[in-house]
């Protein structure tokens, strides 16, 4: 079965073609991430310009790269939110359009099910599983029994983890975005700063990162007005220690009290290299996923992945009043 996965949710416009969810045979991704670059951040407005501008291009290129024809594909699997709405109507209407002149059933997909399956790919999951998902807007702990099921189990209480990233970059200069810069400054860097870790001794698998994000900036700010040198790698280095910290103990904590069976972990701070190390360090006694670097930010195989599953488990399709949607819960998903 030919997939066609589609993914217009934030800033990047991509078409990917998978053959039974796993076999990659098309994966385009058209990333604005030098224009946001200017303004520090994804303006939503030029976002849906760009992804007009891109997106007829971006369905030819994956035709080509996967050496096959709209004629061939099976299913076409399209982000339906969370998202930035204005971008989430274009790749909607793009699937849609092409659904309808080539008579090709329609499912909508949620993007963090994307993040989730883009482990799919790469691996079998095994259930239970316990994913963390953690990416620009979201940080969460999910639970799934079985495919295409979710249940939240924890989540952040105020900022996302790459929320706070990005943030922070931005007030040392770093930029955008700026979660691979903190990343890569915090490999240069020591822990030479003591920040605190939110929530980590909590009954219960919620996170919070503004009150750290805030404790970061202020020390910053501080430093500065007393003409103090401000260490940048000892800045990244200090914050990604308190926050993997709080990020691998939750998730210890959720492994023990759910029994599972395998650890996924999902979205673009998955790319992170420390969180990946400390994970894998402290995690030894079940299996623990990451997907490859190109699978953890935002693209459309993942969708693709996960529209698979949710049409082979759920037998869902959907119609022509598919909408979009800013927001939207995970648990309703596999409902
Ligand atoms: O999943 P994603 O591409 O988009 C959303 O669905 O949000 O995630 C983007 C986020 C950004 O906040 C970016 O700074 C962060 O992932 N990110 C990272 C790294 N690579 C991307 N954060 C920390 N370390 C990284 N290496
Ligand atoms: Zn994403």
């Amino acid at each position: 079965m030919l997939v066609m996965g589609v993914e217009s949710s934030c800033d990047e416009t991509a078409v990917s073609i998978l053959r039974d969810g796993k076999d990659v045979l098309a994966n385009t991704v058209l990333s604005q991430i030098d224009i946001h670059k200017a303004y520090g951040g994804v303006v939503p407005e030029i976002a849906s310009r760009e992804h007009v501008k891109g997106v007829t291009m971006v369905f030819d290129t994956a035709l080509k790269e996967g050496g096959v024809s709209f004629e061939d594909i099976d299913l076409i699997a399209v982000t339906e939110g969370p998202g930035l709405i204005g971008s989430l109507l274009i790749g909607i209407n793009a699937a849609k359009i092409v659904s309808l002149n080539y008579d090709i059933p329609l499912v909508g997909v949620h993007h963090i099910a994307g993040h989730i399956y883009a482990n799919n790919i790469e691996h079998d999951l095994e259930f239970p599983l316990l994913a963390l998902i953690v990416s620009g807007g979201h940080t969460e702990l999910v639970l799934m029994r079985e495919h295409y099921r979710f249940e939240k189990i924890g989540e952040t209480q105020d900022d996302a983890v790459g929320e706070a990233y990005d943030k922070i970059a931005r007030v040392l200069g770093l930029s955008y975005p700026g979660g691979p810069e903190v990343d890569k400054r915090s490999r240069e860097g020591e822990e030479l700063y003591e920040f605190p870790r939110p929530m980590i001794d909590t009954d219960d698998y919620d996170f919070s990162f503004s009150g750290l994000k805030s404790h970061v900036i202020n020390l910053h700010h501080n430093m500065l007005q007393r003409g103090e040198t401000i260490n940048v790698n000892a800045f990244c280095r200090s914050f990604q220690e308190a926050v993997t910290d709080v990020l691998v103990e939750k998730t210890k904590k959720a492994i023990d009290a759910y029994s599972v069976k395998g650890l996924i972990v999902a979205g673009g701070v998955a790319a992170n290299s420390g969180l990946r190390k400390k994970m894998k360090a402290n995690v030894t006694d079940i299996p623990v996923y990451f997907p490859s670097l190109r699978f953890c930010t935002d693209n459309a195989a993942m969708i693709a992945a996960a529209g698979y599953f949710k049409h082979q488990t759920l037998k869902h399709t959907d119609h022509y009043d598919l909408n979009g949607h800013s927001r939207l819960d995970l648990a309703k998903e596999g409902l």
